[in-house]
């Protein structure tokens, strides 16, 4: 269990809202305190994939966020893209735990790269240099070489590398059902409990 009861859970420009904002609500009921950053393109993804219309501004997202979720006061905490005074921004202070998800093409590569040219990165990149938990929940249909490299990378620096992948064999009858099987894995990863799916065997 993470000790600090923090993550850092960030939305890239990937298709998949749908299990981040199920991920969120999930860590919302386990308790834990949320940083959360949102790329622009992010932002368009979850409004286009789900029936959320997220205003654009930080504050107003965490407001939104909070009471959507019913989280506690300051439970939930939305960062902008450029909010370089953020405890995510230095190791210092930051999560020793962050989940990306949906991790877009472009994110997984920035990471790998450390490129850090916006907090998401740069929120990842401490992570990385602190040698914390880091969870990408990439999705692209096919991988290019490229992709792969990265991805092959950062899972030799203890990266977990989740593609968006659902399996079948239980069964899934809803979206929800698929949703949480992908989640279920995810928090395995984080090792906050859960009911979300059977276990095998
Ligand atoms: C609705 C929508 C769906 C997208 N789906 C994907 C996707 O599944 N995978 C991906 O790598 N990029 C996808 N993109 C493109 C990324 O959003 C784009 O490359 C963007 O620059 C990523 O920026 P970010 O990583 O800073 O969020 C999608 C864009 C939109 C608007």
């Amino acid at each position: 269990m993470n000790s600090k009861r923090e993550i850092t859970l960030a939305f890239s420009g990937a298709s998949g809202a749908p299990y981040g904002l199920r991920l969120l609500e999930q860590l919302v009921q386990a308790d834990m305190n949320l940083s959360i950053v949102i790329s622009p393109a992010g932002l368009m993804v979850i409004n286009d994939e789900t029936d959320f219309v997220l205003p654009g501004n930080p504050q107003k997202i965490q407001a939104f966020l909070t009471e959507r979720f019913n989280a506690k006061p300051n439970q939930i905490k939305v960062y902008g893209k450029d909010d370089w005074y953020s405890p995510l921004a230095s190791g210092s202070n930051a999560p020793n735990t962050m989940v990306v998800c949906p991790c877009s093409a472009g994110c997984l590569s920035a990471i790998a790269l450390g490129a850090s040219n916006n907090l998401l990165e740069r929120a990842a990149d401490v992570v990385l240099k602190e040698q914390g938990k880091l969870v990408l929940v990439v999705r692209e249909m096919p991988l290019s070489a490229i992709h792969l490299e990265h991805m092959l990378n950062l899972a030799r620096l203890g990266v977990s590398i989740m593609p968006a992948n659902p399996g079948f064999y239980f069964k899934p009858q809803t979206i929800e059902d698929i949703v949480d099987f992908v989640v279920a894995r995810i928090l395995d990863q984080i090792q906050i409990p859960h009911q979300l799916s059977k276990r095998w065997g």
